[in-house]
């Protein structure tokens, strides 16, 4: 299976795939990483990785449809089967949506429902919650509303700080989404997860 990350950052997760495919617990191929911020870190890591990159300023586009349906374009000549979103900062629109039916596929830094949308970390810990974790989940058109394919939970002692509980959060997303996406390959996705 041949996959288009889409990243707008940092890009640990995207670096987490990059490393799992090249250790062949991920049986799959990072065809192409999608970028819509071009001096975002995540880019130099591809770059580093031999991964082709498209990168593209949204606000150079008259609407969302005319960037995805360039997207599209870009996804199809690179013969992608599917989508996956690793810190990209932004909502999925009915072109994309309509082109991968069940294909795209998101990782949350919460348990959902719970603590949806921007900064779910620093919300769960400042709400208090002693359990919180991460969500593997298919996207629609919502925020951090699809259906839940896998999570995993991270407990949060008294002591923790907002940094600790980032740390351990990422350190689960590092090794469970790779995983889970290696589960879906090997499971064709929606059949058995549904
Ligand atoms: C991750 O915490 C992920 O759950 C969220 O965005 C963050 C991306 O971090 N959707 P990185 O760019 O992979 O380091």
């Amino acid at each position: 299976k041949r996959m288009a990350i889409f990243a707008s950052g940092t890009g640990s997760n995207f670096q987490a795939i990059v490393d799992a495919v090249q250790k062949g617990s991920l049986q799959a191929t990072i065809a192409l990483l999608i970028c819509d911020k071009p001096e975002a870190p995540v880019v130099e890591k591809a770059k580093r990785a031999n991964i082709p990159v498209f990168t593209f300023k949204p606000k150079e586009f008259a609407s969302k449809a005319v960037f995805e349906s360039i997207i599209c374009k870009q996804l199809q000549d690179a013969k992608v089967d599917f989508i996956v979103l690793a810190g990209y900062m932004r909502l999925i629109g009915s072109t994309l949506l309509q082109a991968y039916p069940n294909k795209i596929i998101n990782l949350h830094p919460s348990l959902l429902p719970a603590f949806p949308g921007k900064e779910a970390i620093k919300q769960a810990f400042q709400a208090g919650v002693k359990i919180t974790g991460i969500t593997i989940h298919y996207v629609d058109e919502g925020m951090d509303t699809g259906p839940i394919i896998a999570q995993e939970a991270v407990v949060i002692h008294d002591d923790d700080t907002l940094f600790d509980v980032e740390r351990k959060i990422h350190q689960v997303e590092h090794i469970f989404y790779p995983q889970t996406l290696q589960k879906l390959c090997l499971r064709e996705f929606e059949e058995e997860f549904k």
